[in-house]
């Protein structure tokens, strides 16, 4: 580095710990060497934090949060303003793309057992994210104000008046009206806007608390426990290597695949099939005409089929409501579930493996079944599902203490 930089750096170390920053956090921030497939989610969690959020503030620019105003100005987004249709493909890919992703990146802590000590806290603050993340998703897909927003946000807030007691006045404090009306598409576009800077927040304590941890591995071995020295420190990790630069380059790899699928939908199938964006929100809002089958976005159907599932109980769907907000709350649970001696699916026995592999399975026929209409089939097929999901969890204390685990190797393997 030339003298005049050095003096520059020095001039800002003395002020701000940059050099200190990037060595601790990524030149000299040692994560496992065997590092996979599974953790390339991360970095693109944060990628497509990022086109979220960039391409929702250059849509607030053109977009009108006014009931007479909301479908027309997406249309003047999507035709008039310079490539605004590119802008809001790149929002609507990128919301599924962010739950595609989140869900892989969930699925490898399951996988790894990386909600278990010393990563419970890691693993709570992913959870508050994920919650965060349905919220902001929720509330932003009203604002296109098309039939799916605005029966969707319908049947969704009704929910609310079924909560015993409060219900009824609950339900209006959220639309700030009696039905989804101008009131509620300002007030869900305030929280759409707000909500991602949270998320922001919480993913810089969520990366903290990563690196005050370290990063888990396919192996689920503590590699600050393990042998120190290797070719870059003495008192490093053994199977630990630098974060920088040899997973900032892998990351960026997975980034560029990432980006080339990314473009291939957003810009020959932007609907993709109906899936990233319904056909029935092709037409603006009709509060006089009910569509035929009114469902959720995808990332929402598995709950929303579990929703389904519950029987009224005295013509109340509170417990149905109870049942589909316990699915994602019993994730805060999980690291006191698995009693496990091992981490690792790799050192895991049958059982675990099976009821894994089952959960999987369940939550994604879950996520199918919550976009069919209704029929007693898909309703009692719903009901089962349900139950293998919440066994998964409810039956963990138990099975993961029997099932026959493997000898967990001294050192990580590739
Ligand atoms: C905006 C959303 C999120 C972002 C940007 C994000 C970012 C990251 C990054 C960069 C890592 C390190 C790289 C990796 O191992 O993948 C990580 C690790 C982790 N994340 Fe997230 N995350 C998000 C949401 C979540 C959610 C929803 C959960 C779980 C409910 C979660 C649980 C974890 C766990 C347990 C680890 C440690 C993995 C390990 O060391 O094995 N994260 N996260």
């Amino acid at each position: 580095m030339s003298a005049e930089k050095t003096e520059n750096l020095n001039w800002i170390d003395k002020r701000f710990p940059l050099t200190e920053t990037w060595r601790a956090h990524l030149s000299e921030y040692y994560a496992p060497k065997n590092l996979n497939f599974w953790s390339f989610f991360g970095s693109l969690a944060i990628l497509t934090l990022v086109i979220q959020i960039v391409t929702g503030i250059w849509l607030a620019m053109s977009y009108k949060p006014d009931a007479g105003l909301a479908f027309a100005s997406v249309e003047y987004i999507m035709r008039d303003v310079d490539w605004g249709w590119v802008i809001r493909y790149m929002h609507s890919t990128g919301a599924s793309a962010f739950f595609i992703v989140i869900y892989m990146h969930m699925f490898r802590g399951l996988l790894w057992g990386s909600y278990r000590k010393p990563r419970e806290l890691l693993w709570i603050i992913g959870v508050v994210i994920y919650l965060v993340m349905m919220a902001t998703a929720f509330f932003g897909y009203l604002l296109p104000w098309g039939q799916m927003s605005y029966w969707g946000a319908q049947v969704i807030v009704n929910l609310f008046a079924a909560v015993p007691g409060i219900g009824e006045d609950l339900s209006v404090w959220v639309r700030g009206d009696y039905v989804i009306s101008d009131a509620t598409l300002n007030r869900f576009f305030a929280f759409h806007f707000l909500l991602p800077f949270l998320l922001v927040g919480l993913v810089f304590l969520h990366i903290v608390a990563l690196h005050h941890v370290g990063s888990n591995n396919p192996d689920g071995i503590e590699i600050k426990q393990g042998p120190k020295g290797n070719k870059w420190s003495d008192k490093a990790p053994a199977d630990g290597i630098p974060f920088h630069p040899y997973y900032t380059v892998k990351d960026l790899m997975g980034v560029v695949v990432f980006l080339a699928l990314f473009s291939i939908v957003m810009f020959f199938m932007p609907t993709f099939g109906g899936l990233f964006l319904e056909a029935p929100n092709f037409q603006p809002a009709n509060p006089m005409q009910t569509p035929a089958h009114i469902a959720p976005v995808w990332y929402f159907t598995p709950f929303y089929a579990m929703l389904r599932a519950v029987p009224p109980m005295w013509d109340s769907q509170f417990p149905g409501v109870v049942v589909m907000f316990a699915a994602i709350l019993i994730l805060f649970v999980l690291p006191w579930l698995d009693r496990s001696p091992v981490k690792s699916m790799r050192y895991k026995g049958p059982i675990f493996k099976w009821a894994t592999a089952i959960f999987a399975v369940s939550f994604v026929v879950l996520a199918w079944l919550g976009m069919q209409p209704v029929s007693d089939l898909y309703t009692l097929l719903a009901q089962i599902f349900t139950t293998l999901y919440f066994a998964y969890f409810l039956l963990m204390p138990i099975y993961s203490a029997l099932d026959k685990t493997k000898p967990v190797p001294e050192r990580v393997t590739s």
